[in-house]
């Protein structure tokens, strides 16, 4: 017999049956089941008030991508001798594997990847919860005031669930962008204004307009911020 977790506070005794589609994990020492083929986002969700696994550019109604890292955990295949960190989003669970959720190190990346977001997008209700949770300070640095984090769910949600492609992810690096395909002013016919995009949007950066479309978010780049920034990098010490 084997205590297995059905909730934060609730366990159940069970015998490990052999040809059972289930997998046995242990998240934050409290060994949970789950159906086999799932990830370790699914099976914690699955099990409230075990582990925390903040995730930004997932959505059970698309396939997952691995876009934000915000999902990051730390886990062991072998009984705990050694971790590796993995995008709890992706990874699937495997029989007797060990999650850590929480770690040090974990709260120490998931912190870095909010000082990013938050410098791009200080005003978003997301952010700035998941801002207050791990202790991130107002950002040393501005990259403008957007709304878009760029996780794409909204790009994946019009492919996947729709089939079409009425908007993608435009341009590289500071200037990549959700917008028409092929950068064109105005979206084709190919959307249906059917509102998923704005559905999924973790931060509300989508809107569906009056017209029955949806209005794309508008990106402001900081020009003036990233100039003085660049400046200081490359200015050699004296
Ligand atoms: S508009 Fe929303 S869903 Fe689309 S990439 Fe930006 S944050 Fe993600
Ligand atoms: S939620 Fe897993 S990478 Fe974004």
């Amino acid at each position: 017999m084997a205590k297995v977790w059905i909730d934060g506070k609730t366990s159940i005794e069970v015998e490990h049956a052999e040809g059972i589609n289930v997998v046995h994990l242990t998240v934050d020492d409290k060994e949970i089941a789950v159906s086999n083929g799932k990830t370790i986002l699914e099976a914690v969700e699955r099990a409230p008030g075990i582990g925390n696994i903040p995730a930004l550019c997932h959505h059970p109604a698309v396939k997952p991508y691995g876009a934000c890292r915000i999902c990051t955990v730390e886990v062991s295949e072998d009984g705990g001798s050694k971790f590796k960190f993995v995008a709890a989003c992706l990874y699937p669970v495997k029989e007797g594997l060990i999650v850590k959720t929480q770690t040090e190190k974990i709260k120490k990346l998931r912190k870095g990847i909010i000082e990013l977001l938050s410098a791009r997008c200080p005003n978003v209700k997301r952010i700035q919860e998941l801002a207050d949770e791990y202790g991130v300070e107002k950002p040393s640095f501005v990259l403008g005031d957007q709304d878009c984090i760029l996780c794409g769910l909204c790009v994946r949600a019009c492919q996947e669930i729709i089939g079409k492609s009425a908007i993608s992810l435009v341009n590289r690096g500071i200037y990549k962008e959700v917008a028409a395909p092929f950068y064109a002013y105005e979206l084709s016919g190919d959307c249906i204004g059917c509102g998923d995009c704005a559905f999924v949007c973790p931060t509300g950066a989508i809107e569906m307009g009056a017209d029955g479309r949806p209005t794309l978010p508008k990106v402001k780049i900081p020009y003036a911020e990233i100039e003085a920034m660049m400046k200081k990098e490359t200015v050699s010490p004296s």
